[in-house]
């Protein structure tokens, strides 16, 4: 009955979602970011994770198909996606910072996070100070970025990559000698390559949101907090989270 509910609710509210394309929820984000965000042939959208999987419940829910567009990080975070009208909800395992809500309308939080920095486990680099004389990677437009500009020592070398696409496999090959960014993704890249190991996090309290453009869809991020809530009580949120982290 609860569900039924909801699908009503949202069949009348749908009209005031001022969608980019009717009856469809159009999500940008920035594939890939495992293990939140990655294609996946399998999955309806194309694409799976946490931020995909919660947002295919909300869409379902809210009575929509879902639809992904890839789009770069960079350009979502400062609003540039939006102010294109290329989507209706930014799903990126993007911080809530107060710059950005100068562009941007964030959800409610929905997942809390940390900084960390993945070095090969014979780099020498035990912590941020050896990193002096070294190249650091980094994801343009990201707080790792602005993390690195704030706290690496004065001889090491930031260097921002588009995409985590192109990050760790410049870790890989050796081009860089460590990537600061979000400790759910280096772990991910930690366990899928025994060569590579997290040495240091970075307690920066961040926390996630779903993005929209700024006044843009007042009603559909209302609706989206709504769910959020519903998703979490109903125990689905805690199940997608099992699926994906350690809990
Ligand atoms: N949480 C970090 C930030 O908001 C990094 C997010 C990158 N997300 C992505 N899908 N590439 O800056």
């Amino acid at each position: 009955a609860c569900g039924d509910d909801g699908d009503d609710a949202s069949a009348e509210a749908n009209g005031d979602f001022n969608l980019v394309q009717d009856g469809v929820l159009t999500v940008c984000s920035d594939v890939p970011y495992p293990p939140f965000e990655f294609e996946d042939s399998d999955a309806p959208s194309g694409y799976s994770g946490f931020d995909m999987d919660l947002m295919q419940e909300i869409a379902d829910n809210l009575g929509l198909e879902m639809s992904v567009q890839a789009v770069g990080f960079d350009p979502l975070q400062s609003g540039t996606v939006f102010a294109a009208n290329q989507c209706d909800v930014g799903a990126s395992a993007m911080t809530i910072t107060e710059e950005r809500q100068e562009n941007i309308d964030f959800s409610d939080p929905y997942y809390d996070s940390l900084q960390s920095l993945l070095t090969s486990v014979d780099s020498g680099i035990s912590s941020i100070e050896d990193l002096d004389g070294r190249n650091v990677g980094v994801q343009q437009g990201t707080t790792g970025q602005s993390f690195a500009e704030e706290n690496l020592p004065e001889g090491a070398s930031p260097q921002a990559f588009p995409s985590d696409g192109e990050l760790w496999p410049a870790l890989q090959a050796g081009n860089i000698d460590a990537i600061l960014q979000d400790f759910p993704v280096n772990y991910e890249h930690e366990q899928d390559d025994e060569g590579y190991a997290i040495v240091e996090t970075y307690e920066t309290d961040e926390q996630y949101g779903f993005a929209f453009g700024k006044d843009d869809r007042p009603e559909l991020l209302a609706a989206v907090n709504e769910q959020l809530a519903e998703l979490r009580e109903d125990g689905t949120y805690d199940e997608i989270y099992a699926e994906y982290f350690e809990v």
